[in-house]
């Protein structure tokens, strides 16, 4: 059953045709809108490698049908960013150390940003790594991925966007 639905990615419209309704939104920003960012990894729901915010909270876009998500705002990774501007968590990952080979990365920075905002500015650093337990980094870069994570709580409390 070929269908037509509109997403809202990143504040632009996206029309995708499909040829029947299983397509997961991971596959339609990878394969069929080009947005690469977000990542797939075990493609189970395993890993958060492929997070994604749909309406300001964090999903495993593995694990979503596309065609659920007309008329929702989905945030990609490719839409934080402000020109050359980063976002905050953007930012801490990188002055922290938080990623080695960076697969795991958008995941992470989604999955945070899901996660402060869950929080609202307050979430201790058990807190931090019990909310970001769903994201795994084969590399291992924990310690910088939760101190990134405490120093973007605290960028935004100072106002960063
Ligand atoms: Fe979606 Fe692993 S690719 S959770
Ligand atoms: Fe390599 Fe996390 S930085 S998987």
């Amino acid at each position: 059953m070929a269908l037509r639905i509109s997403l809202n990615i990143n504040g632009t419209e996206h029309g995708v045709d499909l040829e029947d309704p299983r397509p997961t939104l991971l596959d339609v920003l990878r394969e069929r809108i080009g947005l690469t960012g977000t990542k797939k990894g075990c493609d189970r729901g395993q890993c958060g490698a492929c997070t994604v915010l749909v309406d300001g909270r964090r999903v495993n876009s593995c694990l979503t049908l596309a065609v659920s998500l007309e008329g929702a705002k989905i945030t990609t990774v490719e839409g934080l960013a402000n020109g050359d501007a980063l976002h905050p968590v953007q930012t801490a990952f990188i002055e922290h150390d938080g990623f080695q080979c960076g697969y795991c990365t958008p995941g992470q920075i989604m999955s945070a940003i899901g996660l402060l905002s869950e929080t609202e500015g307050k979430a201790s650093a058990e807190a931090v790594r019990e909310g970001m337990s769903g994201n795994l980094c084969r590399c291992g870069a924990y310690a910088g991925i939760q101190d990134a994570v405490m120093d973007a709580q605290a960028r935004i409390a100072k106002g960063a966007k």
